[in-house]
């Protein structure tokens, strides 16, 4: 079966690219058969890191129907273990535009990639299309910096993908679906008390939606007194949310990124004993053993 892991952020910037192509490197080289897709409409770049720099398809082909299926857009890079990559697409009307069909042909063709892992680099922010593509996905990874504005832009984020999930759990029919749909909801709590005085028992199916959904965190370029900032970040997740947020672990601030990016190669092909390359590799054993986990309990008895 195909496992997707989805990397998302609160802001651009925060190294999601960086992480994704590497751990998608990293998981290739274990063996399993791997597909990075390219889904940061408009800020698309993760080819350049593997220095293809001008791919012959990308996603606007499939987008615009030239081809149906997204294998036909696929780039194979036989000197990376034989990854496969997406290329993504520039910010065209097409594109920006995209319409709730042409969201559910894009998500279908991806579930019909024939590979192990699909990890999808998505855009960031909180535009619908961002959320989206961040929770259709089995496993969720979120990239943030340890300072407070980026802390704070990635609570903004989690909590939208939040109340996405809990809206989705509705369904659009039924009383509350529409009733929660008609309104533009900042926080957790306004819509578990409106879903609640809408229709008795709505709390419990709120903490059920929730029940599983456990975005991983990744704090990337880690300072030595970002603790603090990390601290408050988990308690008011907690609070607020109510949501777990397990930590998959920390990379550092090190220029051999910049350098690796500058070579057009991964950090951890290029330098595999930088601070941040081992950082990656033990992020990247983590993710290995919850695909298994994912695979084995998802496989049928
Ligand atoms: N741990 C790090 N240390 C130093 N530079 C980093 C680190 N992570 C990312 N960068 C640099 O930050 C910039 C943004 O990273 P990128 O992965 O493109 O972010 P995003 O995809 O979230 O926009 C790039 O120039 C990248 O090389
Ligand atoms: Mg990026």
């Amino acid at each position: 079966m195909t496992v997707t892991i989805s990397i998302g952020s609160g802001k651009g910037g925060t190294g999601k690219t960086t992480v994704s192509a590497n751990l998608a490197l990293l998981l290739a080289r274990t063996g399993r058969k791997v597909c990075l897709v390219d889904l940061d409409i408009g800020g698309a770049d993760a080819h350049i890191l593997f220095g293809l720099f001008e791919p012959k398809k990308t996603l606007t082909d499939f987008l615009t129907r030239k081809v149906n299926t997204i294998a036909a857009v696929a780039h194979t890079f036989y000197s990376f273990n034989g990854l496969q990559l997406v290329p993504g697409t520039g910010d065209t009307l097409q594109t920006a535009n995209m319409t709730y069909q042409e969201k559910q042909r894009l998500l279908r063709a991806l579930a019909k990639l024939e590979v192990d892992v699909v990890l999808i680099d998505t855009g960031a922010g909180t535009s619908y299309h961002a959320l989206d593509f961040f929770m259709h996905s089995d496993i969720q990874i979120c990239v943030t910096q340890p300072d407070p504005t980026s802390i704070m832009d990635f609570y903004t984020f989690l909590q939208l993908a939040t109340i996405r999930k809990v809206l989705g759990s509705f369904l659009s029919q039924s009383e509350v679906g529409v009733t929660l749909k008609r309104h533009n909801f900042k926080t957790l709590s306004e819509v578990i008390e409106l879903a609640e005085k809408t229709q008795e028992g709505a709390k419990e199916k709120v903490q059920q939606a929730l029940k599983y959904f456990h975005p991983l965190l990744i704090i990337n370029r880690d300072t030595p007194n970002s603790g603090v900032n990390k601290t408050k970040l988990k308690k008011m997740i907690a609070k607020y949310l109510g949501i777990d947020v397990p930590e998959l672990g920390e990379i550092p601030d090190d220029t051999h990124i910049n350098q690796a990016l500058k070579a057009y190669m991964p950090v951890t092909e290029l330098y595999p004993s930088a601070p941040s390359s081992i950082a990656l590799q033990k992020i990247a054993v983590k993710v290995d053993q919850i695909v298994d986990l994912f695979n084995n309990h998802s496989s049928p008895q």
